[in-house]
């Protein structure tokens, strides 16, 4: 996603930009992130870090479902699995801020459906589940003409039992449940403009609140080995999603306990947020990491 290039527009267009979230505030500067890429594993590595000293969480663990990583083994036990996930989970609950925010990638497997819910259920001593996204990664619409478009990256399977499956789940937890977000920041316009002036709250602007499904292909790429070097990434624009839905200005230090080739931390980078903490176990995915972020 591109961070808004503002030419020599007024004062008061650049402060109702600001108050919709589109941009840092002109003070901060864009590309001055701090970087701790560690090659640790995460629960040793979050224990090192103070309380209450993260702002922002966007991570995707491993899912559990066969996936072939490198180094790290994805075929636990049920529930030695999610007992894990409950180990590392009460890690960032310490050291996230009582107004923090935590937004947890996860997908299913056709045949497994339930793993979700159960990580939710297994998180609620720790978290107030306070939304639920999905990110769509290809989606097929019928418009009015009838003309069916198809948009995103679509991975066929071959069942006679389960659909294809063409979404994940982004979990947003925070402490309280209580947490104000920037909705307008990925906010679009409105389809029936006569809705601006007809409702108060919009305050004139020309936007409403995106809702809960965000659709991010993934790019095209010609070379898997190359260019995504890593068997389970999310875009980039899924963490930056996370960052402005959460506030730019607000985001002081951000954490992704499991770095993978580091697309939350290029998130980071384009935002503008000073600080960044990953952790990763695999030395090949972390170096991929450090190497995108230059
Ligand atoms: C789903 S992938 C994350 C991918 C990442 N979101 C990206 O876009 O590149 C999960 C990653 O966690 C790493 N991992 C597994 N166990 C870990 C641990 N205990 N500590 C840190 N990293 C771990 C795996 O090597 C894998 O790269």
């Amino acid at each position: 996603m591109r961070v808004p290039v503002i030419p020599s527009q007024s004062k008061g267009a650049l402060q109702s930009l600001l108050s919709l979230g589109e941009v840092r505030p002109p003070s901060a500067s864009l590309g001055t992130t701090a970087f701790d890429l560690l090659h640790e594993d995460c629960v040793r590595g979050m224990a090192k870090l103070p309380a209450a000293s993260i702002d922002l969480v966007v991570t995707s663990p491993p899912y559990n479902l066969g996936i072939r990583y490198s180094e790290f083994s994805d075929r636990a036990d049920r529930t030695g699995y999610l007992r894990w996930c409950k180990t590392w989970a009460a890690e960032i609950a310490r050291l996230l801020k009582p107004d923090g925010s935590f937004f947890l990638n996860v997908g299913a497997a056709p045949a497994n459906p339930m793993f979700p819910h159960e990580l939710v259920l297994e998180l609620r001593d720790l978290f107030v589940l306070q939304n639920t996204i999905h990110w769509i990664k290809s989606i097929s619409i019928e418009e009015q003409d009838g003309e069916i478009v198809s948009r995103g990256h679509f991975k066929p399977i071959n069942s006679h039992r389960f659909l294809n499956d063409c979404h994940e789940y982004i979990f947003y937890f925070t402490k309280t449940g209580r947490v104000e977000l920037n909705r307008l920041a990925l906010g679009v316009p409105y389809q029936d403009k006569t809705n601006i002036a007809r409702w108060s709250h919009t305050g004139g602007h020309d936007r409403r609140c995106r809702g809960n499904t965000w659709f991010i292909p993934y790019e095209t790429i010609q070379s898997r080995d190359k260019e995504r070097p890593h068997p389970a990434t999310f875009p980039v624009e899924l963490a930056e999603n996370g960052i402005r839905l959460h506030g730019v200005e607000k985001v002081t230090t951000m954490l992704d306990p499991f770095l993978g080739i580091g697309n939350s931390a290029i998130a980071a980078q384009r935002c503008g947020v000073p600080r960044f903490i990953g952790f990763e176990i695999d030395e090949t995915y972390l170096a991929e990491a450090k190497r995108r972020i230059g």
